[in-house]
């Protein structure tokens, strides 16, 4: 437990913000120990002298430790922090605050947010850690499922960092084939290979005093994991064909909709990487845990629709609201988004479950006859075939959206679904669904 205890005291050691105040010096000291601790733990993986059960035990117990502080650097330090903070500035005991109260708090403190939020204490929670690590230069990682906001986010934490006059420059790990990655991220010099013809600057360099944000991150290959490692511990990159060395300042803010903690106890995502990337971890919760937002959500979508659509914001049946309030938005916010869009430009002055995609409208005959629009009693036989025909729709939906995002190719959506590629074409072949239908022209 020495070389530990050495390592805390280096950390505590290190030097503080000036003005920026005991809690940021607090966030800052928390992620160098965290840093420190995954140095220790590389090392100790090849220290030449150290006896095998030796270092087993000390890797336990940086394990420990590590996950501890991961834990910590989680609630106590952002969470209860930010709902704490008035309270411990005015010398009093920290009382839980209300999520009202946090929300206006939050819009007091000049937060930027390009978007909408309500009380949902989820959301509430992942903004109030936005907004305390946007001042930092630490790496955060953002996950959530598809259309929960992660990109939006990761604009939220540059807008209202040090950085946001320095560029924002997005990479989508995901679409970048694998013999171009190196070139895309760190640039080339001429000749480096066939196709070089000049001098070309990658991502990196074009986020110099800025922020990179790492999108789909968890689709990097193993090769490109290790190469980003090495910017993240050096600050350095070299151009392909280069030898030169350069000096990168870039904030690191990646997001994933994958369990990289999963793909990394799989061996698909390099454990040292998660943990670098992650020293911040914001989570945004999907819309069926937030409904509570749905309201806001539509009257924010329809106001924008208006005003892209150059018309008066549509109205909205009480069957049509009942729907979209209990509907589970597989796609998330993207998805109420796209409906909210499609209602202002197909309605006229009101909308109803009529203008709803075909894929999930619910039949007609419960719309009409029921007169509530709670999707349609009378129109199912039974519970099971109500979850049925809800379970083939999200999946259909899935299917579809999944081939338009990769362009008609099978094999791709099966690498990204993690899916077997015979078991996704014979799903598509139930939904009658084309993937040729979906290919970029
Ligand atoms: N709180 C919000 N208020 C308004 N719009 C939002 C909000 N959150 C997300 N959106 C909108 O929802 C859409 C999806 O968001 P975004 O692209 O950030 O999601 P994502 O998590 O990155 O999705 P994916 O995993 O598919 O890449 C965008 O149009 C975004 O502007
Ligand atoms: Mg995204």
């Amino acid at each position: 437990m020495k070389i530990l205890d050495q390592i805390a005291d280096q950390a505590q050691d290190m030097p503080g913000q000036g003005a920026q105040g005991t809690e940021r010096r607090g966030t800052i000291l928390y992620a160098r120990l965290l840093e420190k601790i995954e140095i220790l733990r590389s090392a100790l993986r090849w220290a030449p002298r150290l006896d095998r059960p030796g270092i087993e035990k000390l890797l336990h117990q940086a394990n420990a430790l590590r996950d501890e502080v991961m834990q910590l650097s989680h609630k106590e330090r952002f969470v209860s922090a930010a709902a704490g903070d008035a309270a411990e500035g005015a010398g009093m005991q920290r009382a839980p605050r209300s999520s009202g109260e946090r929300r206006r708090a939050l819009l007091g403190r000049s937060f930027v947010f390009e978007g909408t939020f309500g009380d949902n204490p989820q959301l509430l929670d992942a903004l109030e850690v936005a907004e305390k690590a946007a001042p930092t230069d630490l790496p955060v990682l953002i996950d959530g499922e598809s259309g929960t906001g992660k990109e939006l986010m990761a604009k939220v934490i540059h807008a209202n960092g040090a950085r946001a006059d320095m560029p924002y420059v997005s990479v989508n790990c995901g679409a970048i084939p694998d013999n171009l990655l190196e070139s895309e991220l760190f640039g080339h010099k001429k000749g480096a290979f066939t196709g070089a013809a000049n001098d070309r600057k990658g991502k990196f360099e074009s986020a110099h005093r800025g922020t990179i944000f790492l999108d789909e991150i968890g689709e990097l290959p193993l090769s490109g994991q290790a190469k980003l490692l090495r910017v993240l511990e050096s600050h350095e990159i070299q151009r392909v064909g280069s030898d030169e060395l350069i000096t990168i300042d870039a904030r690191i803010v990646a997001a994933t909709n994958r369990d990289l903690k999963r793909f990394a106890a799989e061996g698909r995502f390099r454990e040292d990487l998660f943990y670098r990337l992650s020293v911040i971890r914001v989570t945004l919760p999907p819309l069926r845990e937030r409904k509570d937002e749905i309201p806001l959500l539509i009257s924010y979508f329809s106001g924008e629709a208006a005003e892209t659509l150059k018309r008066r914001p549509v109205l909205i049946t009480p069957r049509l609201r009942d729907f979209l309030l209990n509907y589970a938005y597989p796609g998330n916010i993207r998805e109420l988004r796209n409906i909210v869009y499609r209602l202002s430009c197909l309605a006229g002055e009101t909308a109803d479950l009529e203008h709803l995609p075909q894929d999930i409208r619910p039949r007609p005959a419960s719309s009409a006859a029921d007169g509530t629009g709670s999707a349609g009693l009378q129109g199912m036989a039974s519970l099971s075939e109500a979850r049925r025909m809800a379970s083939d729709q999200a999946e259909r939906a899935f299917l579809e959206r999944g081939l338009k995002e990769v362009g008609g190719t099978v094999a791709e959506l099966a690498r990204r679904c993690d899916m077997n590629r015979s078991h996704l074409q014979m799903l598509l072949k139930k939904h009658g669904i084309h993937a040729k239908d979906f290919r970029r022209i």
